[in-house]
């Protein structure tokens, strides 16, 4: 056991950390992509990141969990998951924000607790314990989740071939409980939580993102 294993570390150091969550979709992508832009234009250093595959190991995961024809079963998914995220904290989320830096990234822990539990169904509890020891005392500071109801999805995924397949493959009723899933873990961590409506313009989600970041962290994002 390496000694950052025995001690935790505290929720985020000196950095930030700034998570986006949502269904397959949700507009994650873009928004990220505006944050990011408005950093730049300020020069606040930062890193966006995602899971899975924010490091090479992850690529290879990422490669794996969504192949369609290795099939893994919600179980051996969760480990890959939980793998690639203990790689990803180790070596780059943890490092950056030692560093100070902002980091956006484009799902973290959430996503398995809605994917893997609420919508394959495995055991909550197991999914919180190993989700805390793939993070290690490791928190987001603030999660931006984007709500969109399941008839919006489908018509979103439908454009694309590849989330149609996605879509009928795992079903309605999977992605519904898992946007029932985000919805809870909203609910419980609303002090760290932005639950925005997905539906709603880009540019009017970009605005609320800035808004709420101006407000919880003014020393960072104020003038
Ligand atoms: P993502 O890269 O966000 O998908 P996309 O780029 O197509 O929007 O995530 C890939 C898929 O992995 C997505 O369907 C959500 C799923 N996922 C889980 O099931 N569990 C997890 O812990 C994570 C991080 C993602």
């Amino acid at each position: 056991m390496t000694s950052s294993e025995r001690s935790p570390s505290p929720p985020s150091s000196s950095g930030l950390l700034i998570v986006f969550e949502g269904v397959d979709g949700s507009g994650k992508s873009t928004q990220i992509r505006r944050l990011s832009g408005r950093l730049d234009k300020r020069s606040l250093p930062h890193l966006f990141t995602k899971e899975p595959g924010g490091t090479p190991l992850g690529i290879r995961l990422r490669e794996i969990l969504l192949d369609p024809a290795l099939a893994a079963s919600p179980l051996a998914q969760l480990f890959l998951f939980l793998s690639d995220r203990t790689q990803h904290r180790e070596e780059v989320l943890r490092p950056a924000l030692d560093r100070g830096l902002i980091v956006l990234s484009d799902r973290l822990s959430e996503a398995t607790m809605a994917y893997q539990a609420f919508g394959a169904g495995l055991s909550r509890e197991l999914v919180a314990t190993l989700n805390k020891v793939a993070l290690d005392g490791l928190r987001p500071d603030l999660t931006i989740l984007l709500d969109l109801p399941v008839e919006a999805l489908e018509e979103r995924l439908s454009a694309r071939a590849e989330g149609r397949t996605r879509f009928e493959g795992l079903g309605r009723d999977y992605f519904e409980r898992v946007r029932r899933g985000y919805l809870d873990i909203a609910r419980v961590h609303t002090d760290r939580t932005l639950l925005l409506d997905a539906t709603l313009s880009p540019d009017l989600l970009e605005e609320r993102i800035a808004e709420e970041l101006l407000r919880r962290f003014p020393g960072r994002f104020g003038p």
